[in-house]
C-alpha cells in the first residue's frame, strides 16, 4: 500500500506546525476527521481491498492514528485558545503603577475674585457688607435716591418693571437707601449684588453686577471721599496708577464725580481696553445729596457722606483684559483659566 497510517499521521504533523487561528484549526479537523469524506475515512475505505494479512494490522494503526490525531487537535486548540487569551490580556491591561488623571479643578469665577478683593480692602477699612432685594419696589430703586417719577435720569436706566411698584433693581444703590432705613448713623457699608437693564451688547449684558460703598458720619467731606477712594484704586490695580476725579452728575450725590484710573493694561499709551484713551472710567460716586439723607430721616446738617458704585464685571474685564462681558455668562471654563 502506497499511502499507509503513518504517511497519514507525518502528512497531518506537517499541516499542524503553522496554525494562525482556530478557522485554519477546523478546516484541519474537517479534513482529516470528516466522517463522510476525512482522509482518514478514505483511508479506512481501503481496509477491505487489503490483503487479510495485512488488514488487521492496518486497521489498528489506522485506528491508533487517528486517536493521535484527534489528541493533536485538541491540544492545538487549547494552545490556540491560550495565545487569545493571552492576546486579549495584553491588549486589555491596565498598568496600576501609573499616575492617575487629576481630576479638573475648580476656581473663582473673575467676578468671584474681583468681588472678594473688593470686599477685603473695604472691610479691612471698617466697612460691613449688607444686601438687598433684587426685586425692588419703586420708591427704594428711585424715588428715595432723588429720582422722582418723571425725572429724565430714570430714563438712562432702561428698568424692567414688574407688576407696580416692583421692578428689577437698575443698580445696588438702593442699598443705601434699606441700609439707612435699617441702621443709624454712622454707617459705613458695602453691597456687591446683581442688577438688570433692557441692555444687550458686548460691553452690556441684561444681567450684570454691581457694588455700592456709602459712608455717613458727621464731618465727612470730599477729602475723606477722595482718600478713600483713591486708597482703594491702588489697591485693587496698582499703586502705580494715576486717578481722576472728574464732574459728572447723578441725582443722589452733589457733587458727583466719575472716577477714572489710568489704563493697567497699556501705562496710558492707548490700546483695546481703554478704547485708545488711555484712561479706564470705574465708577460713578460723589456726596451724598442732602435729600436723600432727608429721604430716610436723617439730617444732612448733622451728617453727610459720600457714596459710590461700579461694576463687577466692567473692572473684571479691565483687570483681566477681557474682550466681551458675555464671556463672564458663557461658563467656558478654559476661556476663564487662560486669563488669570
Ligand atoms: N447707581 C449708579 C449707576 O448705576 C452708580 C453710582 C453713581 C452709584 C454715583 C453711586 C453714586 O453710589 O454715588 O450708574
Amino acid at each position: 500500500m502506497a499511502f499507509s497510517p503513518d504517511d497519514l499521521l507525518n502528512a497531518f504533523a506537517r499541516e499542524a506546525k503553522a496554525l494562525p487561528c482556530m478557522e485554519a484549526l477546523e478546516a484541519l479537523r474537517v479534513k482529516y476527521l470528516s466522517r463522510k469524506s476525512g482522509l482518514v475515512t478514505e483511508l479506512f475505505k481501503a481496509l477491505p481491498g487489503l490483503p487479510p494479512e495485512e488488514r488487521r494490522g492496518f486497521g489498528a494503526r489506522l485506528n491508533e492514528v487517528k486517536t493521535a490525531i484527534e489528541g493533536r487537535l485538541d491540544e492545538l486548540a487549547a494552545e490556540l485558545k491560550a495565545r487569545a487569551e493571552e492576546e486579549l490580556g495584553r491588549r486589555d491591561r491596565i498598568d496600576v503603577t501609573l499616575p492617575g488623571l487629576p481630576p479638573p479643578a475648580g476656581m473663582l469665577h473673575p467676578i468671584t475674585r474681583v468681588r472678594r478683593q473688593m470686599e477685603g480692602i473695604f472691610r479691612a477699612l471698617g466697612y460691613s457688607v449688607e444686601d438687598a432685594p433684587e426685586i425692588e419696589d419703586d420708591w427704594h430703586n428711585f424715588t428715595a435716591l432723588n429720582l422722582p417719577e418723571n425725572h429724565p435720569a430714570r430714563d438712562a436706566q432702561d428698568t424692567f418693571y414688574l407688576r407696580a411698584p416692583w421692578l428689577l433693581r437698575t443698580h445696588t444703590s438702593n442699598v443705601q437707601i434699606r441700609s439707612m432705613k435699617k441702621h443709624a448713623p454712622p454707617l459705613m457699608i458695602l453691597a456687591p449684588g446683581r442688577v438688570f437693564r433692557r441692555d444687550d451688547s458686548p460691553r452690556h449684558s441684561p444681567m450684570f453686577h454691581q457694588i455700592e460703598g456709602l459712608a455717613v458720619d458727621r464731618h465727612l467731606s470730599f477729602a475723606h471721599f477722595k482718600a478713600t477712594l483713591e486708597h482703594f484704586l491702588k489697591q485693587l490695580f496698582d499703586a502705580s496708577v494715576a486717578v481722576r476725579f472728574q464732574p459728572s452728575y447723578y441725582p443722589f450725590t452733589e457733587p458727583s464725580a466719575d472716577v477714572v484710573v489710568s489704563c493697567v493694561f497699556c501705562s496710558r499709551k492707548g490700546c483695546r481696553v481703554c478704547s485708545n484713551t488711555g484712561w479706564v472710567e470705574i465708577m460713578g460716586s460723589g456726596m451724598v445729596h442732602p435729600q436723600v439723607l432727608r429721604n430716610v430721616g436723617w439730617d444732612p446738617e448733622r451728617w453727610s457722606g459720600f457714596a459710590f458704585g461700579m461694576g463687577i464685571d466692567r473692572v473684571a474685564m479691565i483687570k483681566y483684559g477681557m474682550p466681551n462681558i458675555r464671556l463672564h455668562f458663557e461658563s467656558d471654563a478654559r476661556a476663564m483659566r487662560s486669563l488669570l
